[in-house]
């Protein structure tokens, strides 16, 4: 087991009530798992994979990542955490403007303090995403599929043992979305990774081993896909 979720809640301060975006949430990830959470928008997508991969904190309940209480930590337990052993996807990409796509890749690795071959081992990634020849782009001389295929590379570079992936497909149009996403799964398999993707796309979803249906902050389903024929 890779992630364990045990009665998780989220609440907000609203007005003059609180708000509970995540309603006694409990799941568990084996290692090498593929997993879609979908649910409609607002249900608390976004906020339980931030949860999971220790960007935030829940109000109460139990996460263990990797092996590590993550929701018994302090910020820099966590940030060390992530660094080691986690990787993130953002809709929006979530590039740092000034640097370049190689730079982007980089920082992973710098912050795990691998600067040694950390840009061979960036431009490897870069051309494992189709992006040999824009090393030196910066983010706003790419397209919308560029810079995620960067952000792929970059999420990848730290070779994590869990990556999350917010709707990361949401921004691209269908074609190239569909490049991103055979590219995810094709890393994914090839360094035999854990994958929790958040998605609209059922036809994304379905291509992972798992889906868990969030409405309202609860779990309404959690279906496995792995077909019988494997057997
Ligand atoms: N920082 C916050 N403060 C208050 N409410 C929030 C905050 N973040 C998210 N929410 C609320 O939590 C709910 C779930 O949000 P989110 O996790 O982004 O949903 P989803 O990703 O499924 O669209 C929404 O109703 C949203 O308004
Ligand atoms: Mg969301």
């Amino acid at each position: 087991m890779i992630l364990e979720a045990k009665e998780i809640f989220k609440t907000y301060k609203g007005v003059n009530k609180e708000l509970t975006v995540l309603d006694n949430i409990n799941f568990q990830v084996e290692k090498g798992e593929t997993l879609a959470i979908v649910g409609p928008s607002g249900s608390g997508k976004t906020t339980l994979l931030g949860l999971c991969a220790g960007l935030d904190n829940p109000s109460s309940g139990i996460l263990n990542l990797a092996g590590e209480a993550i929701s018994q930590m302090t910020e820099n337990e966590k940030a060390e955490i992530r660094n080691r052993k986690v990787g993130f996807i953002f809709q929006n990409f979530q590039l740092l403007p000034t640097l370049t796509a190689v730079e982007n890749v980089m920082i992973p690795l710098e912050l795990q303090g691998r600067a040694d071959g950390a840009r061979a081992k960036a431009i490897e990634l870069l051309e494992r995403v189709g992006l040999g020849g824009r090393h030196h782009h910066y983010p706003s001389q790419l397209s919308g599929g560029e810079q995620q295929r960067v952000s792929l590379a970059r999420a990848f570079s730290n070779d994590p043992e869990i990556l999350f992936a917010d709707e990361p497909t949401g921004n691209l149009d269908e074609e190239t979305g569909l490049i991103v996403e055979n590219l995810l799964f094709d890393l994914n398999k090839e360094k035999q990774t854990t994958l929790v993707i958040v998605t609209h796309d059922l036809e994304l979803a379905n291509k992972t081993d798992r889906i868990i249906k969030l409405k309202g902050g609860k779990i309404i389903s959690d279906q496995s896909l792995k077909s019988a024929s494997l057997l």
